[in-house]
């Protein structure tokens, strides 16, 4: 890879496939995922059972529920037993997958067979994918710059449980520092795209009058993100347009199916 490109951002499906490489030389290292398939998701509904618990406790119920989406996995998390609510007793609340726009896997990607990682050494997975050689922008939300999404949240997305938007990473810092202001915690750059969504939503509601519930995940704090704040508050950040044209490169690889 370095070869092809030797200043290459990277991305997480490289890294995948780096881990992957590492794990299989060796005979006491295994590796584990930790977003995108089934069992991870299942594991984090932990988050979204305990905010229904949460809300119970607060007198309250959301009317949108929101997260940022790499590979799935926190938002997922938040939102598949809100999703559960939904189908069991009629309840309407939307429920938001938030990406970058310069990595749009849910707005953009296609529904297909793809692989988890550019070397090709996972299974192939039927999710929203750019592309297993599409290589995002060098964004500052390094973990949602994934090609693919996680299998169960592309299937919701296909039967219409979901919904998702996608942000450039600007209006995304802007909401960062608003929040970080308001209620005194940093945000991880991923986590600030739910944000933008939330400031998106909330300032709807203003202009329609209508009083609405928002919850969403803060999936990360920003501690180890300074850099990209203080390059941000410089003005140095660059929003990057729709990667059409890469993109467009990548499908042709898909695997043939
Ligand atoms: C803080 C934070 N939020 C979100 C994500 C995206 O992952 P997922 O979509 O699996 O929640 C990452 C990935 O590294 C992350 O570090």
């Amino acid at each position: 890879m370095l070869a092809a490109d030797p200043d290459t951002t990277g991305s997480l499906g490289m890294a995948i496939s780096e881990a992957v490489e590492v794990a299989a030389k060796a005979d006491d290292t295994h590796y584990s995922l930790g977003s995108v398939l089934n069992h991870v998701m299942l594991h984090q509904t932990v988050i979204g059972q305990e905010a229904l618990i949460q809300m119970e406790d607060a007198g309250d119920y959301p009317d949108i529920v929101i997260g940022c989406a790499g590979g799935g996995s926190n938002f997922a998390g938040l939102a598949f037993p809100f999703i559960g609510e939904n189908l069991k007793k009629g309840r309407t609340t939307r429920i938001i997958a938030v990406e970058p726009a310069a990595c749009p896997t849910l707005t953009k990607g296609v529904y297909a067979y793809d692989f988890g990682d550019t070397a090709k050494l996972t299974p192939l997975l039927k999710m929203h994918t750019l592309g297993h050689d599409f290589i995002p922008a060098g964004i500052h939300a390094g973990g949602l710059r994934y090609h693919g999404m996680g299998p169960l949240v592309s299937h919701a997305y296909e039967l219409g449980l979901i919904e998702a938007q996608s942000y450039p990473q600007n209006p995304c810092f802007a909401a960062a520092i608003d929040f970080t202001r308001t209620e005194g915690i940093i945000p991880a750059p991923e986590s600030s795209h739910a944000l933008a969504s939330v400031v998106y939503e909330a300032e709807q509601c203003k202009q329609t009058g209508d009083a609405k519930t928002i919850i969403f995940n803060l999936s990360g704090h920003g501690h180890f993100d300074m850099a990209a704040y203080d390059n941000y508050l410089a003005g140095n950040l660059e929003d990057y347009a729709y990667p059409e044209e890469k993109i467009k490169a990548s499908m042709a690889n898909l695997p043939k199916v």
